[in-house]
């Protein structure tokens, strides 16, 4: 591209250091932008710079971040001020998946998985998008995933969560900013080749999936880039095989979704390093090994009701934890 450099735009790229981010970061150079790449993985990040300044003259700033540290926001803002840049176009693609149920895994690791996928999602947009408005020009994308139509799932429960919140944010923000030359999408990939299933640990049960169901991440990129230019959106899913998924989605009742989902186990393992020390253990779901006492008169006359509910409940949540337990490794939502 032989863009002048005082007409040159410049994007904020998180998560730049692999998969969808990297994608975006090449799609981007060759579009004639110049770059600002982060992530925690500094050597890839200057790597990737190196091959985009080879090959198209891009000029390309590396700021490491953690998203996880609440402050890593403003701190890549300073940096930015400070290298005197701006941001014409904000991806906003940082993120992975965190299976185990939900109470089997460490609180941090939660936290801080809403952190990088939500909250500073949410606060770089709120950073740059004031001076984008102003310019009368920007471009804001969120990654979110067909997750965020998923009416709940056992197992990474935290994750269509998350992208349900960035898909409901980047359609209030696009209504805030119409008109304004800011354009603003939620772009929801269905399964796609990155480093996301390796980080989650079930990249050997993926593999299984049909090839049908597979992205690339260009591909992904194109129609992100396409539609925000365009002014389309705000929500942009890639493919026939998801577009008809969330269609379905769409028209099948929350209610049975979300019990269909509930039979799924393909969550529901913890990381080793995510899980919690101990699990606190319901009284209920202690196994009973010896036979229950005879009421006596006197427990009976006091709490008659709760004791019945406890022995009904302790009968059958035993079963439950071990089918927990015993749920085998298997693929997530991405
Ligand atoms: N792949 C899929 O099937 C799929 C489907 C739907 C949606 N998505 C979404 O697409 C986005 C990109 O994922 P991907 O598939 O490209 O996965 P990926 O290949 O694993 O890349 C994830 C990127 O996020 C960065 N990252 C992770 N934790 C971070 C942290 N604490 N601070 C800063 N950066 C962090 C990683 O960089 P460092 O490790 O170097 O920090 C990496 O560059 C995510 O938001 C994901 O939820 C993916």
């Amino acid at each position: 591209m032989d863009t002048p450099p005082t007409l040159r735009k410049t994007a904020l790229i998180t998560g730049a250091s692999a998969g969808i981010g990297r994608d975006y970061a090449r799609y981007l150079a060759a579009e004639g932008y110049d770059l600002i790449l982060t992530a925690r993985r500094t050597d890839r990040l200057e790597e990737l710079g190196r091959e985009l300044s080879d090959a198209f003259a891009t000029q390309v700033n590396v700021i490491p971040a953690d998203l996880a540290d609440p402050h890593a926001p403003m701190q890549l803002a300073a940096e930015i001020a400070k290298r005197d840049l701006q941001v014409d176009y904000l991806v906003n693609n940082a993120g992975y998946q965190v299976p185990g149920f939900f109470d089997q895994v460490r609180w941090e690791v939660q936290r801080d998985m809403m952190q990088v996928l939500m909250t500073a999602v949410a606060q770089l947009a709120h950073i740059f998008g004031p001076d984008m408005a102003r310019r009368g020009f920007g471009r804001i994308v969120n990654i979110a995933s067909v997750a965020a139509f998923v009416p709940g799932q056992q197992g990474g429960a935290l994750y269509p969560s998350v992208k349900a919140f960035v898909l409901r944010f980047s359609q209030s923000l696009a209504t805030e900013y119409r008109d304004t030359g800011v354009h603003v999408i939620a772009v929801c990939p269905g399964f796609t080749w990155s480093e996301f299933h390796d980080v989650a640990g079930n990249r050997t049960q993926m593999n299984k999936l049909p090839s049908f169901m597979w992205l690339d991440g260009p591909r992904v990129v194109t129609d992100a880039h396409k539609a925000v230019e365009a002014g389309r959106g705000p929500v942009i899913i890639s493919g026939w095989v998801y577009k008809t998924l969330v269609t379905l989605l769409q028209i099948i009742p929350d209610n049975l979704l979300a019990r269909m989902g509930s039979r799924s186990v393909r969550n529901a393992q913890a990381r080793p390093e995510d899980r919690r020390e101990t699990l606190p253990t319901p009284a209920a779901a202690k196994p009973q090994t010896k036979a229950r006492k005879p009421a006596t008169k006197k427990s009976v006359t006091k709490k008659p009701a709760t004791k019945k509910l406890a022995s009904k409940a302790s009968a059958k949540k035993p079963a439950k934890r071990a089918e927990r337990k015993a749920a085998p490794k298997a693929a997530n939502s991405s």
